[in-house]
C-alpha cells in the first residue's frame, strides 16, 4: 500500500491528492514546504531550513517557521501556546521527543472532528522544566487535499498548570504580498466576504459571544499574490469562541494562528491530566477557488457525519415567516394541506408550539405542547402531518430558559446566573447552565421526549443569545461548547436518522463543529434573494451548498422590504437544502402553479443541486453578477444559476462563461421556464464553447422581464444534459 506520509531522512513528507507538506523533524520541527504536490527528495537542506532564520531583535532567537511556538521560548511575537505553571512561570520550551506515523487518527476528547483519515504523523514534545508535554497531529485523507491538525497538552508534573492560550494551528507562510479573506457580518448579513490587503501589523478574526458567531466566522483564506502565488485556507472544527491572528512578521512572512479564543481563558490542567484543542483544517491550492473547492469537498466527505453524508434532504415548509407565533390548528392544517398538494415533503413547526409561548417572553425550557394551539397532542399532531404524506419537523431551543417558565420556577439553579448579579436577559431569555451534567441530562431527556412523542424526522435546533454570565470565566466558554457537543452527541446517537438543522438567530453558529452533528445549518433569517446571494456566496467559500438551509420567503421580504418574483427567489434558494417559509395558502392560482413547477424542477435536479461539484463562474462582488455551476460526478448533468443584481444601460450585454462542465462533451442546454422571462429556451453547445465563447445575457433576459422585477434582480437557471 502506498503511504501518504513518509520519512525522508530528517524530514516528514505528507502528500495529499494535489499538495505536499514537508516538515523538518529536528528538535524544534519546522515547515519546509506546503504547496503543490512534488516528488520525493532525501534532503531539503537547499531550502535554507537548517540555517536559523533571521533575528527580529537582539532578544530573539531562531525565527524559522516552527510547528509550535510558546511564551518564553525566544519568539517575541504572537505565539501558539501560553502556559503558566504553579510558580507563576510562563516559560515553555517544548522540544521534540518522538515522531511516529499512525494509521487513521485518534478521536479528540469531548469534541467532534473529521473522520476517515488515512494516516497521521504525531510529533511529541516535552519541556522538562515545566513537565508539560504536547502531542501534535497532522492527518491526511486519501481523497482530499485538506490536512487536519490538533494538539493535546499533557501535564506530566505534580502541580496544576494553567492554559492561557492553546491554539490548534500555527502556519508560517513565506514572504510575499498577501490578501486575506474572512467572512464577517451580523444577523441577517452573515458571512459577507471581506478582503484585506496585508500591509504590516496583525489582523484579528475572533468571536467573543460563546458562539462561533455571525461577526467573524472561523474560516480564513490567505492568498499570496504574484509569481509562485498560492492560496492557503484554514477553518476550525469548533462552535465556541475562536480566534485567528494573521501577523505580518517584521522579518517577512506571515504567521496564521487559529484556535480557541484566549479571551478570559484560564484553564486548569491538573497533574496527570490533559487538555485537547479542537481540530483545525487547512489546505493549499493555486488560487482561492481551488482551495475553497477542496474545503467544500472535505466538509461533504469528512465532516458531515457518515450517516448523513450525501443523504438527500427533503423540501420543507416552515411556519416561522408564515405565522410567527400566531397560529392555531386551522391555520396549520391549511398550510399542511397546501404543502402536500404542491409536493412539499416536510412540515416544520417552528417556534410557538410549547408552553404558553405566544411571543418571545416565556416558556423556553417547557418542552411540552400547547394543546390549545395545536388542537391535539404533539403525537396526534405529528401523526396528522404524516397522514397527509409529509414528514414532520419541530423547532427547539435547548440551551435556553425563559424566566417566565415552569422550568425556571422549579429549577432556578438550572439558569446560568451569578449570585448577587441581576441576570442579563437577551431576547428576553437566559442561558441554561449547560456546563452542569444534571442540566444537560434534563435537556437531553426533554428534547428526546419531544422527538419520540412527535416522531419527528427533523429538528431545528436554535440558539438565540450570547453567553454573558461569566462565572468560572477561565473555563466557562469552552465548557459551554463541550456541553453543547455532549448533548448533540447523545441526541444524535439516540436518533441516528434525525436530520438536525442548527440555527442561531439565523447563521450565528455556522461552523464545522456544528456540521459534525447537524448536517445543515440555517444560513440566515434574511431570505431576500438579493441579499441572500451575497450571504450564500460568502458561505460557499468554506462550506458546501448542502450545508446551507435556503428558503423562499415572504415577498416583499420581511427584513429588507425588497420585492421580487417567486421565480427569482427560487433561483437563489434552489442551491442548498431547500424549502418555503411563507403562507402558501395565500398564493394566487398563477403563483401556485409557479411554485408547483419549482418543486418539480427541484426534485428532478435535486442530486445535482444538493451534492453537485460547485464551480464559481463569477461572484456578485465583481460586477453585480453571480454565477455558479453545479455538476454531477461525471459532468453529464449540471445546473448553472445566473443572478444579476445590477441592470446596466447602454452597454453591451455581459457574457457568462460557464465552467465546471466537461470541455469535450456536447450538452443540450435548457433554461428553467420562468413566467416573466421570454428569453431563449434551448440550444446545443460543447463544454469548451460554453466556457470560452460564453453565453450572452442578452439572450437570457427580455427587456420586459427587467421592468417587472423590483430592485433589478434578475435570475435564470440553465440546465445541461450530455447528449
Ligand atoms: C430565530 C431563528 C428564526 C426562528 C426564530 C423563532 O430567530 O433564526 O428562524 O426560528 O428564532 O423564534
Amino acid at each position: 500500500m502506498i503511504k501518504m506520509i513518509k520519512r525522508l531522512g530528517d524530514y516528514l513528507k505528507a502528500d495529499t491528492q494535489n499538495s505536499s507538506l514537508i516538515i523538518l523533524a529536528d528538535e524544534r520541527p519546522k515547515f519546509v514546504y506546503f504547496g503543490k504536490r512534488i516528488g520525493d527528495s532525501d534532503d531539503y537542506g537547499f531550502s535554507g531550513i537548517k540555517s536559523p532564520r533571521g533575528f527580529s531583535s537582539a532578544d530573539d532567537v531562531d525565527n524559522s517557521p516552527c510547528l509550535v511556538s510558546s511564551s518564553g521560548d525566544g519568539h517575541s511575537r504572537e505565539n501558539m501556546i501560553r502556559v503558566v505553571t504553579s510558580d507563576g512561570s510562563a516559560v515553555l520550551r517544548l522540544r521534540l521527543e518522538d515522531v511516529s506515523i499512525l494509521d487513521g487518527k485518534p478521536a479528540i476528547d469531548g469534541m467532534p472532528s473529521s473522520y476517515e483519515a488515512k494516516e497521521c504523523v504525531v510529533f511529541k514534545y516535552y519541556d522538562a522544566a515545566s513537565s508539560v508535554a504536547l502531542e501534535q497531529y497532522f492527518a491526511v485523507f486519501d481523497d482530499s487535499d485538506v490536512i487536519a491538525t490538533s494538539v493535546r497538552l499533557i501535564n506530566r508534573g505534580k502541580e496544576d498548570v494553567k492554559i492561557k492560550r492553546l491554539f490548534s494551528l500555527q502556519l508560517d507562510l513565506p514572504d510575499g504580498d498577501y490578501e486575506m479573506l474572512t467572512l464577517e457580518g451580523a444577523s441577517c448579513r452573515e458571512r459577507i466576504p471581506k478582503i484585506k490587503t496585508l500591509n504590516g501589523g496583525t489582523y484579528l478574526n475572533a468571536s467573543y459571544s460563546g458562539l462561533s458567531s455571525n461577526s467573524s466566522n472561523p474560516f480564513v483564506a490567505l492568498t499570496k499574490k504574484g509569481p509562485n502565488g498560492f492560496c492557503v485556507e484554514s477553518n476550525l472544527v469548533y462552535s465556541g469562541n475562536h480566534k485567528e491572528t494573521v501577523e505580518c512578521g517584521n522579518l517577512g512572512g506571515v504567521r496564521l494562528l487559529s484556535g480557541i479564543n484566549d479571551y478570559l481563558l484560564d484553564y486548569t490542567v491538573k497533574a496527570g491530566e490533559s487538555f485537547c484543542a479542537p481540530e483545525a483544517i487547512f489546505t493549499v491550492a493555486d488560487d482561492i477557488d481551488g482551495a475553497s473547492r477542496a474545503m467544500r469537498d472535505f466538509v461533504d466527505k469528512h465532516i458531515i457525519s457518515e450517516r448523513m453524508r450525501r443523504r438527500e434532504r427533503p423540501i420543507v415548509v416552515n411556519t416561522w415567516e408564515t405565522f410567527l407565533f400566531d397560529f392555531d390548528e386551522k391555520k396549520l392544517s391549511a398550510l399542511c394541506d397546501k404543502a402536500a398538494e404542491l409536493g412539499i415533503e416536510m412540515f416544520i413547526l417552528d417556534d410557538g408550539w410549547f408552553g404558553k409561548r405566544n411571543d418571545d417572553s416565556s416558556s423556553l425550557g417547557d418542552w411540552y405542547e400547547n394543546v390549545g394551539k395545536l388542537g391535539c397532542s404533539l403525537k396526534e399532531f405529528g401523526d396528522k402531518i404524516r397522514a397527509k404524506g409529509l414528514g414532520f419537523g419541530i423547532w427547539v431551543e435547548p440551551e435556553m430558559i425563559s424566566a417566565d417558565s415552569d422550568l425556571f420556577r422549579t429549577h432556578p439553579e438550572f439558569a446560568m446566573t451569578i449570585d448577587g448579579v441581576k441576570p442579563m436577559e437577551i431576547r428576553r431569555q437566559l442561558c441554561l447552565d449547560t456546563t452542569k451534567r444534571e442540566v444537560r441530562d434534563y435537556i437531553v431527556d426533554a428534547i428526546s421526549c419531544v422527538i419520540s412523542k412527535s416522531g419527528a424526522d427533523y429538528v431545528k435546533w436554535d440558539c438565540n443569545r450570547s453567553v454573558q454570565e461569566l462565572k468560572n470565566s477561565g473555563s466557562l466558554f469552552h465548557s459551554f461548547t463541550l456541553g453543547l457537543y455532549d448533548m448533540l452527541k447523545r441526541i444524535t446517537d439516540r436518533f441516528p436518522d434525525l436530520i438536525i438543522e442548527s440555527c442561531a438567530s439565523g447563521g450565528n453558529r455556522f461552523d464545522l463543529g456544528m456540521l459534525c452533528f447537524t448536517p445543515q445549518i440555517w444560513t440566515s433569517d434574511n431570505v431576500d434573494p438579493r441579499y441572500r446571494t451575497a450571504i450564500q456566496e460568502g458561505t460557499l467559500y468554506a462550506y458546501p451548498q448542502i450545508s446551507m438551509g435556503t428558503h423562499v420567503g415572504h415577498i416583499p421580504d420581511w427584513h429588507t422590504f425588497n420585492g421580487t418574483s417567486y421565480d427569482n427567489a427560487f433561483s437563489v434558494a434552489a442551491l442548498g437544502s431547500f424549502g418555503y417559509e411563507f403562507n402558501l395558502t395565500e398564493l394566487s392560482d398563477k403563483d401556485t402553479e409557479i411554485v408547483r413547477e419549482q418543486i418539480a424542477f427541484y426534485k428532478k435536479w435535486r442530486g445535482v443541486l444538493q451534492f453537485g461539484t460547485l464551480t464559481v463562474n463569477e461572484r456578485v462582488a465583481e460586477r453585480g453578477i453571480s454565477c455558479y455551476t453545479v455538476a454531477d460526478e461525471k459532468c453529464e448533468k449540471a445546473v448553472a444559476t445566473v443572478i444579476v443584481t445590477q441592470s446596466v444601460f447602454n452597454r453591451d450585454y455581459p457574457k457568462i462563461y460557464i465552467k465546471g462542465l466537461n470541455a469535450d462533451y456536447i450538452y443540450k442546454v435548457g433554461f428553467r421556464q420562468q413566467t416573466e422571462v421570454d428569453g431563449k429556451t434551448t440550444f446545443t453547445a460543447s463544454g469548451d464553447a460554453l466556457a470560452c465563447v460564453g453565453v450572452s445575457l442578452g439572450d437570457m433576459f427580455s427587456e420586459g422581464a427587467v421592468g417587472k422585477n423590483y430592485n433589478s434582480i434578475q435570475t435564470r437557471m440553465m440546465t445541461f444534459e450530455k447528449i
